[in-house]
This record gives structure tokens, C-alpha cells and sequence, in this order.
């Protein structure tokens, strides 16, 4: 079987406690209620992260210490909404900036190149689809030193360990001197967490769901949506936000592509998704373990969310 989607699909749907990976809640469908959410007033990630590199770009260049012209290089770019006001300050501050957005949708780069085109003609972009580590390894021959952005909290959506072999990856994908600002989420008062997770429009919950509706189309199976319900959890102490699909019945779900049926408990859940919140020292731990140093924590009014700089 050479679908990663159904392999995972059904390992996970199979195993004791049922899970699924957050990262396939990103179809076409997917990606627009994500966008809802990065809309709620509740979700408050995006506002904060927006406000830090409107308000604080300036702090964030002198922060760099590039003495000469450097590359930002943005993992995962999306529409760049964030990253708009930091190449703006740089482009109206004629300092010189060769910005290389990678993503893996071609669509939401063309979108991009398009846009910043338009809004910021004298800026140089080297737009690139494709897998992060092969392109950030072409870019360790550049002669310019290289910012990399890993910004919107993503790296919280990864268990521990898993966070920092990625870090340590993307690490040994750097030269010296190079740096990274990273987008982390800090732990704050728990009522705020979770009304960003267990919103009441039910933005999240449809989210959720729209991974069941997934597997039905790609997998040829039949959740009955309504028979499904979203429950998610903040727990202060560790600061993971877990997220879970409960089954409302006992019942069987045939994926039809797998030849497989598999059967849920009353109320059974299936982990979907770790949102993990880090404290400012936790923060600098991460950075220890994935053999960076630490510059500055960029925070934003409320100290709800940081844009950490780190140096290799
Ligand atoms: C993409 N990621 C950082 C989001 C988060 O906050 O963990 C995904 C998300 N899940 C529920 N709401 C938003």
C-alpha cells in the first residue's frame, strides 16, 4: 500500500486508543475552515503574532546583527499574511533582502508571488514548492546569511520529542551564524486557551469533523457525521491542548477502499490533535535540546504568544 493517508488512516483507527495526525486536517476544505479559525476573536495566536512583527520589526532586524544582504527563508509560507509587515519594513528601509517562501501547495505560493509582487515590486522573492529540508539544504551553499521563519505556533502541534528532532533538523540544515525565529504559543490563563480550542461557533468542532468527511471521500467510508461529536481539553500543568472525536454511538464504519471495518464504542474517542503551550523557560529549554541559543523573545502586548529568535 503506498498511501500514506489510508496507511495512516487505518493505523491509527485501529490501534487501542484511537488517533488520527492533525496534519491531514489540511485538505482544500480543511485549509478554509482553519482560516475561520485564524478569523475568531477567541483564536487569538494570529492577532498576537500579526501585532509582534507589525510593532516590533525594527527590534527584530537589529536583533539579526546581519552586517550584509541576508535570505528569509519562511517554512510553510501560506498567503504570508504575518510576514508581509516585516518585509515591508525592510523593503521601505532599502535594506537588502532576498525572501525565499516555501510551501507545499503551489496555489497558495502563486497567490503569494502574486500578491507581494503587487504590494512590494522593488522586493526580491525565490519562491519554492516543495519539501522544506531538501530546499533548506540548497540553501546552506548561499553566500548570505539565512533568516528562517517557522512562524504560527505550528511547532506545538508536535509531541516533545518529536518538536525538537524536527528543530534539530532543520538545525543541521543551517550554517553558523544563521538564525531562526520560531512562532510558540506560552502558557497564560487557562480560560483564554480553551476558548481559543472550544470555541462556541463551532468552528473547531467542524474542523474536526471535516478529517471524517476526508477519509469518506479519499477512503471510499461512511462516518455519519452527526453521529460524532469534538471535545477538547487545556491542561495548565503540562500545557497540552488535546483534541478528540467522541463517537455518540456504538457503531461500524466501513472504509471500503481498505476493505476494513471498524467498529467504536459509545463515546470512544479519537485523539486528533496536541496543542502544546510552552513557558518562557520551557522555550529556552526547546531551544537548548535542539542545540540553538537563545537571542531575544519577541512577545506581544498581552504576552499571550512569542516570536523566539534563535541562533545556530
Ligand atoms: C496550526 N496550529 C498551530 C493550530 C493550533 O493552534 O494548534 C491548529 C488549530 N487547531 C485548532 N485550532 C487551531
Amino acid at each position: 500500500m503506498e498511501n500514506t493517508f489510508a496507511q495512516d488512516v487505518l493505523k491509527g483507527l485501529s490501534a487501542k486508543d484511537k488517533y488520527l495526525s492533525s496534519m491531514y486536517f489540511y485538505d482544500d476544505n480543511g485549509s478554509r475552515i482553519f482560516r475561520e479559525i485564524m478569523n475568531m476573536p477567541e483564536y487569538y495566536l494570529t492577532d498576537a503574532e500579526f501585532e509582534i512583527l507589525s510593532m516590533q520589526s525594527k527590534q527584530i532586524y537589529e536583533a539579526l546583527n546581519f552586517s550584509g544582504p541576508f535570505n528569509i527563508v519562511e517554512l510553510g509560507a501560506g498567503d504570508g499574511f504575518k510576514t508581509f509587515k516585516l518585509l515591508e519594513y525592510l523593503v521601505t528601509n532599502n535594506i537588502d533582502v532576498h525572501y525565499i517562501p516555501i510551501d507545499i501547495s503551489q496555489e497558495a505560493i502563486d497567490m503569494l508571488t502574486k500578491n507581494l509582487n503587487q504590494r512590494l515590486p522593488n522586493l526580491k522573492i525565490h519562491p519554492r514548492v516543495g519539501d522544506y529540508f531538501e530546499i533548506l539544504k540548497d540553501n546552506r551553499v548561499s553566500e548570505y546569511p539565512s533568516l528562517l521563519l517557522f512562524l504560527g505556533g505550528n511547532i506545538g502541534n508536535y509531541l516533545e520529542d518529536k518538536a525538537k528532532e524536527l528543530l534539530r533538523l532543520v538545525n543541521r540544515n543551517m550554517k553558523l551564524g544563521d538564525k531562526l525565529l520560531i512562532g510558540i504559543d506560552i502558557k497564560k490563563n487557562p480560560i483564554v486557551i480553551q476558548n481559543a480550542y472550544f470555541d462556541n461557533h463551532g468552528i473547531t468542532k467542524r474542523f474536526n469533523l471535516n478529517l471524517l468527511l476526508r477519509i469518506n471521500r479519499e477512503l471510499d467510508a461512511d462516518f455519519k457525521i452527526d453521529d460524532y461529536d469534538f471535545y477538547c481539553h487545556y491542561n495548565p500543568i503540562t500545557g497540552n491542548v488535546n483534541s478528540y472525536i467522541v463517537s455518540l454511538r456504538k457503531q461500524t464504519v466501513e472504509l471500503k477502499a481498505l476493505n476494513k471495518s471498524i467498529t467504536f464504542d459509545y463515546n470512544e474517542l479519537i485523539w486528533t490533535e496536541l496543542s502544546k503551550k510552552y513557558s518562557l523557560e520551557e522555550i529556552e529549554k526547546l531551544a537548548v535540546a535542539s542545540s540553538f541559543k537563545l537571542t531575544t523573545n519577541f512577545l506581544d502586548c498581552k504576552h499571550y504568544f512569542a516570536d523566539s529568535l534563535w541562533e545556530k
